[in-house]
């Protein structure tokens, strides 16, 4: 029996080489369960437009419902001659139903309104479940945070040491990146509640279906697409997609590789631990950090997948080309991968060993403390122009002798400037220079407190 949704018109069935180059079914199967969803919605629509009797509608629900349980259960399954999903369901309906109801189901719908509104729909669940992977992560975050609140690290900036910081205000930074890439889905998801279900294969149907009714039924809360062209063409909220969770993957990528550097002998800042970690298969003493390369890594992949999206949909003339069967394995790919990767990253975060002593011992080092002598003369009135020179000068002072800022004596301060009193030692300690900076946003414990209860209420709500 030919499967094809299209036969009529051909002499001739696909050539193998198309029906090969042509088939999704392998990768779209993972739409079925909405593709079923959509089948009952439209199944109420016909009814409801008397297309259906009330008993063909009894009937037709209890058939998808036999294919629903079928599919879920392996018991029914695609196959490449059946081109796509779409195709492969009709087929199973028509198995069930017999060919004179099976086949009244297609009246007044098309692939393209369907796949446009199947892959929302998919989307839309995993923008869900990557949002509660990432609270998850954040969570563990949080915990490392409350978990050190007064460790102080040297803050870097062009890697070098920059000013000494707090780790749990370190840490929050980045779970203040995650915050906006969560907040993004749930934009996202907000923007993307829109059913083009109804839009047929471009110009909307003559059969008198109820669109808004079933945008209801399938939960887009914002109703059915003002224009079927659009409806069936756009596909902005895949590329949408692609970019925010190319964006995760680049935020992970940003702390990847901080675990990466402070792994190492010679920061020897953290350690992971043991479940988190994985050997070589010569080197007997290796411990490695895999977890945070594989996030290295799987960040490049997604950023692939969303240009090789973006260039995909570059110049498609509306409405709907077949081009856009290329749009569902790139994003399908980045569920997939952040899937995977989000719950690893999060154990290996949430079992982190932070080494307080070796982070407090380089907190002041490489002259880090130099801002604080040069807002400390601000203080006393001189000019930070000629602060900034002064602070410079004891740098330089410094490293001639091989020595930190602490290291300089009463005599060789008074010697750089008359305005350098002993009482600028009050300002060279590591604490010292963490608690003034207590402004909104700042290092001091204070503030990092502020930030930190600032975060967890907003974590408790998202
Ligand atoms: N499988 C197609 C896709 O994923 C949907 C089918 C549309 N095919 C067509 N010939 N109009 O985009």
């Amino acid at each position: 029996q030919d499967v094809r949704l299209w036969g009529g018109r051909f002499a001739d069935g696909p050539a193998e080489a198309l029906a090969k180059l042509s088939a999704s079914v392998h990768f779209d199967w993972r739409l079925a369960p909405y593709d079923i969803a959509g089948s009952r919605a439209h199944a109420r629509v016909l009814h409801k437009a008397g297309l259906l009797t009330d008993d063909e509608l009894k009937r037709m629900i209890e058939g998808l419902g036999l294919l629903e349980a079928d599919v879920a259960a392996g018991t029914f399954m695609g196959t490449i001659a059946d081109e796509d999903v779409h195709t492969a369901l009709e087929r199973g309906l028509l198995e069930r139903l017999g060919a004179d109801l099976g086949g009244k189901l297609r009246a007044g719908r098309s692939r393209n309104d369907q796949v446009a509104t199947l892959f929302r729909m998919y989307l839309r669940d995993h923008a869900r479940i990557i949002g509660g992977l990432i609270a998850d992560l954040q969570d563990a975050l949080v915990g490392l945070a409350e978990a050190h609140p007064d460790v102080a690290m040297p803050g870097r900036t062009h890697l070098q040491h920059a000013q000494p910081v707090l780790f749990a205000h370190h840490v929050l930074a980045h779970v203040q990146a995650l915050s906006r890439d969560a907040e993004r889905l749930r934009q996202w998801d907000e923007r993307t509640a829109v059913s083009p279900y109804g839009s047929g294969a471009l110009a909307g149907s003559s059969l008198g279906l109820d669109p808004e009714a079933v945008a209801a039924d399938l939960g887009f809360e914002r109703g059915s697409a003002g224009n079927s062209i659009d409806g069936t063409a756009s596909r902005d909220f895949v590329a949408e997609f692609a970019f925010i969770t190319a964006m995760i993957g680049i935020d992970l990528s940003r702390i990847a590789e901080e675990v990466i550097i402070w792994n190492t002998k010679e920061f020897s800042f953290v350690t992971l631990h043991d479940a988190f970690s994985t050997g070589s298969s010569i080197m007997p003493q290796k411990k490695n950090p895999d977890i945070a390369e594989l996030a290295r890594g799987k960040s490049g992949r997604l950023i692939g997948n969303l240009t090789g999206l973006l260039a995909t949909l570059k110049a498609l003339p509306l409405a709907y080309n077949r081009d856009l069967q290329e749009d569902k394995e790139p994003v399908f790919d980045s569920c997939d991968q952040l899937e995977v990767l989000l719950p690893a990253f999060t154990g290996m975060m949430a079992t982190l060993t932070v080494h307080r002593a070796r982070m407090e011992e380089l907190a002041p080092a490489g002259f880090s403390l130099a801002t604080d002598i040069a807002e400390w003369l601000v203080k006393q009135g001189v000019p930070f122009r000629v602060a900034h020179e002064v602070a410079g000068e004891c740098v330089k002072e410094c490293e001639a002798r091989g020595i930190e800022l602490d290291g300089l004596s009463d005599e060789q301060f008074a010697a750089i400037s008359p305005h350098l009193t002993p009482e600028v030692r009050s300002v060279l300690s590591v604490p010292g220079a963490l608690a003034s900076r207590s402004g909104r946003g700042g290092t001091a414990p204070s503030a990092v407190a502020v930030q930190l209860q600032e975060v967890k209420a907003d974590l408790a709500v998202q």
